[in-house]
């Protein structure tokens, strides 16, 4: 449905009760790039119209083609009701806040472009009250993240412009390092010139509404937590599938593939989420602690045994929502002799007391049938089959599936009687949808994340020490995927659910993956 600048959210209404950031300049280096045009000025541009940014604010837009700050405006305004399908009452709201939006080009390798950027902050504070706090939003490739980091600090602009009254905050976007040994090094130099405080790794699942609701639905009702355990539960299922393929991102693309954008991060905070323990309060280092934890009972997989444990696939040419689509190798900037997988499945365990033996199966891919992210939790048989012959047969696990997207929701699935005179058994399932419950779109994780760091609350965002834990699972697999080349990548045709070795490996032990 398209948005009107009038259309105030109730879900948000909770939220504007809530601090007002201080005033602030947010500066994004990257400004000419997708992540600001599609992700980050529509989250602001959200955020203003809710009235959930300071009445101090500026946007400074950082890259090294020569615009005007109008010209920058205008490429934004123009971002802005593309992606949000705003009607054309809501222009004058758009451009209104498009005039926040400043420009500073230059080439940001050299300390002049520094010296040009704290003029223009040192100007706002004084023209638009932003008060000397800084957002500093790193949206550039990861290879520019420690020179942008050094300059700052050179150039003075790290530390706050007056301590003990002004903030100022960094952002990095993922994907932190590409290795282990990159991502401690680009943590070294960040926290070298940043204290810990000031930096927020951002993952935009964390940001995702159900993701959060996660949290809540644990521990806000007491019913769930007594069997959230290996006691109840038989295992536990995590898809994060996509239609889309690489789009334009076949460079980028090539270097990572799926493990390391994908699971690294998004996928392994989701695992967390689901398993860490209950933290004592909802503070940042509370919350991160109990995930910090999660990853270090993850149990390594022994690079000698990867493939027990993990499958990889590539996709080929097929048919996605009834398109044909090409191959991964025919897509534009990817090699014909690519190994990159587009496709990963696992099987993990948590060697710690809740989880004990308990599998975790995972799977993500691009050019999948269908996209939809979903955490199911499949619960144990009944321990006896009361209801033998006739009835027995439709007597199916309890799943409890916590559906990210599309169709934010919950479901419990679980056994009633058919109506009738014999006894026949049938899955049924109760389901609370957020667009039904609550009527609205919720906000989307780039304004809830950016809102929250505006805030200094780093609850949802990724601490060094959990970065630093999920390379050292992922790092043996990509060495050993390295290693063997071609061998071990299987395929799938796009449009499907992925290559049959993936299937393999959750029903070799007798169970399936989830119809979705
Ligand atoms: C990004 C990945 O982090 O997440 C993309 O780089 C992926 O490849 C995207 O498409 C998925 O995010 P979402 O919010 O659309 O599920």
């Amino acid at each position: 449905m398209a948005e009107t600048a009038e259309m105030v959210n109730p879900l948000r209404e909770g939220i504007r009760l809530r601090r007002t950031p201080d005033p602030c300049a947010m500066v994004i280096f990257g400004a000419s790039g997708d992540l600001t045009e599609r992700k980050l000025i529509p989250a602001l541009f959200y955020l203003s119209r809710e009235r959930m940014l300071p009445p101090g604010f500026a946007v400074v837009g950082c890259a090294r083609t020569p615009k005007t700050d109008e010209q920058f405006s205008k490429e934004m305004s123009d971002g802005v009701k593309k992606f949000l399908h705003l009607t054309p009452e809501s222009d004058a709201f758009v451009e209104g806040f498009a005039k926040g939006l400043h420009y500073v080009a230059d080439d940001f390798s050299t300390p002049e472009a520094y010296q040009k950027l704290k003029e223009t902050l040192d100007h706002l504070d004084q023209e638009h009250g932003t008060a000397g706090n800084r957002l500093f939003y790193l949206a550039t490739p990861p290879s520019f993240f420690p020179v942008i980091v050094k300059h700052l600090g050179a150039a003075g602009l790290a530390k706050p412009k007056e301590p003990g009254k002004t903030w100022t905050r960094i952002i990095l976007e993922k994907p932190f390092g590409r290795s282990l040994a990159s991502a401690r090094e680009l943590n070294q130099i960040v926290t070298s010139i940043f204290d810990e405080d000031q930096v927020y790794r951002i993952d935009h699942y964390l940001g995702k509404e159900t993701v959060q609701n996660l949290l809540v639905f644990r521990y806000a009702n007491g019913i769930f937590e007594p069997f959230w355990n290996r006691r109840y539960i038989d295992h536990v299922q995590i898809t994060v599938a996509e239609e889309l393929g690489v789009e334009n991102r076949g460079a980028y693309y090539e270097e990572s593939g799926l493990l390391r954008d994908m699971i690294q991060n998004h996928v392994l905070q989701l695992l967390s989420l689901v398993a860490m323990e209950p933290p004592a309060t909802f503070q940042a280092t509370a919350v991160r602690d109990e995930k910090a934890k999660v990853m270090r009972a993850l149990r390594p997989i022994a690079p000698e045994r990867v493939s027990e444990f993990v499958v990889r696939g590539q996709y080929v040419e097929g048919f996605v929502g009834g398109k044909k689509v090409p191959a991964y190798r025919t897509e534009p900037k990817v090699s014909p002799t690519s190994n990159t997988e587009t496709y990963a499945a696992f099987k993990f365990f948590i060697d710690n007391w809740r989880w004990a033996d308990v599998p975790f199966y995972i799977r993500s891919g691009k050019r999948l049938a269908k996209r939809v992210s979903e955490i199911s939790i499949q619960f144990r048989r009944v321990p006896h089959l009361l209801f033998k012959g006739a009835g027995a047969e439709g007597i199916e696990p309890n799943i409890l599936s916590i559906r990210i997207q599309p169709n934010e929701g919950i479901s419990l699935k679980f056994c009633a009687k058919l109506p009738g005179t014999t006894m026949q058994i049938r899955p049924v399932e109760m389901e609370f949808l957020y667009g039904e419950s609550f009527g609205a779109a919720p906000p989307t994780a780039y304004e809830t994340l950016l809102h929250d760091c505006m805030l200094g609350d780093a609850t949802l965002f990724n601490r060094a020490d959990a970065v630093d834990l999920s390379w050292e699972l992922v790092d043996p697999i990509l060495e050993r995927w390295k290693e063997d080349g071609s061998t071990g990548l299987s395929q799938y045709a796009a449009g499907s659910w992925g290559p049959k070795e993936a299937d393999d490996l959750i029903e070799s032990d007798g169970r399936q993956w989830r119809r979705l």
